[in-house]
């Protein structure tokens, strides 16, 4: 039988492929992983097992849980000073599903997306189901990471439907600036683009960075979607909760389309995320906290290294480490450190053209790990 076309062309992330190659290696370190190093609260897991108990095993609304939506309103009112009720929010299978679905709402096959490079490699697949195209912008080392305005104006086309800002950045680990955000505001307003902001880093801020919602700006609420998810803040990358918060004509597209697509999220896991978005919040300074600690020693590591030269990321819990100075390609480097080393990092161009001579390197895991690859990684290469 043959398999479709379609599927067979679909892409794959280039994170997985080195994983998959990172299998075959024993004693690994793994520094390539983008999921929360730290345990989801026990709260959540206690809210979880009480909601099945209480019957939450049914099917429930398209559109998501009413108390979560209520609760997902409260806090974009109250943080970001959003003027929003339910109506403006959609429960999805995690942001990966929130983003497809904003993709495949606001735009038709044959529109372009304008999404600053390197990004995270899961939009290509994304852009392929809405059979969109992505024009990579550039997005450079010595603006700190940020995205510029004027780089997005560079490479508008008349094809040009949408853009997509992720800040605080996967894989870059900066956080654009509200100076900046007010800007690509102002052009998104100016040639009548549709924004998707992609934010589920937003709580994982160093170094006194702010982070701002480009749904605040004037003139975006009617135009932006901001998808955001529970994985990263509260440690709940299995449970698959995600959201939007956009115009209310664009959530019920949604639920027009989730309904054949998976019809709706898991009940259990929603009322896990009421509970992690309602409940007590310590528990997320102290993982920041934590992940600042690490993301010093990780910066200063490599900062060591013979070839490397890494800015302190402001946000996620990613460096980007400039590798030029090895003399290596990225795709080299990586694979040579994996092969001698165990240690797991992903090349930077799996992130798209302008990831190319850059190394993604993650600080999730815990700190003896950290140290111990950072020294097999100074054996290797040498010290400055
Ligand atoms: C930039 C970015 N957006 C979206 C996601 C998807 O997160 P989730 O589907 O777990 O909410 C990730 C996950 O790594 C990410 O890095």
């Amino acid at each position: 039988m043959q398999l479709s076309e379609r599927s067979k062309n679909y892409a794959f992330s280039g994170v997985r492929a080195v994983f998959e190659k990172a299998l075959q290696y024993k004693d690994t370190i793994n520094f390539g992983i983008g999921e929360p190093g730290f345990s989801t609260g026990q709260n959540v897991i206690d809210a979880t097992y009480a909601a099945m108990n209480n019957g939450a095993t049914k099917y429930v609304s398209n559109a998501g849980l009413q108390p979560l939506r209520v609760a997902i309103a409260n806090k974009y009112r109250k943080e970001q000073g959003l003027d929003c009720t339910t109506d403006n929010v959609h429960v999805f299978n995690g942001a990966t599903h929130a983003l497809l679905m904003a993709m495949l709402c606001t735009m038709d096959p044959g529109d372009e997306i304008l999404i600053p490079c390197p990004y995270y490699s899961a939009y290509i697949g994304m852009a392929d189901v809405a059979c969109v195209g992505i024009v990579d912008v550039p997005v450079y080392e010595k603006d700190r990471f940020h995205v510029k305005a004027a780089n997005l104006e560079k490479c508008l086309t008349p094809k040009t439907k949408a853009i997509l800002i992720n800040s605080p950045s996967n894989p870059l680990g900066s956080v654009t600036p509200p100076e900046d955000l007010k800007q690509i505001a102002e052009f998104a307003v100016a040639h009548d683009l549709w924004v998707i902001a992609d934010e589920p880093y937003e709580a994982l801020l160093y170094d006194g960075a702010k982070h701002v919602s480009l749904g605040s700006f004037p003139g975006m609420a009617e135009r932006t979607v901001i998808c955001n998810s529970v994985s990263k803040t509260y440690a709940m990358a299995g449970f698959r909760i995600g959201y939007c918060i956009a115009p209310k004509a664009l959530c019920d597209q949604c639920t027009r389309v989730q309904s054949s697509m998976i019809s709706s999220v898991s009940a259990p896991m929603q009322y896990a995320a009421l509970e992690a978005l309602t409940g007590p919040q310590d528990y997320v300074a102290e993982m920041v906290a934590e992940y600042d600690k690490r993301r010093k020693i990780m910066v200063e590591g490599l900062n060591r290294l013979k070839g490397f030269s890494c800015l302190y990321p402001e946000g996620a819990f990613y460096t980007f480490p400039n590798i030029a100075g090895t003399g290596m390609s990225d795709q080299e480097l990586a694979f040579y450190l994996l092969e001698k080393t165990g240690v797991v990092t992903v090349p930077g161009s799996a992130f798209g053209k302008y990831g190319e001579g850059y190394l993604r390197v993650s600080y999730c895991t815990e700190t003896e790990k950290i140290l111990e690859g950072l020294d097999r990684m100074a054996k290797l290469l040498g010290t400055k």
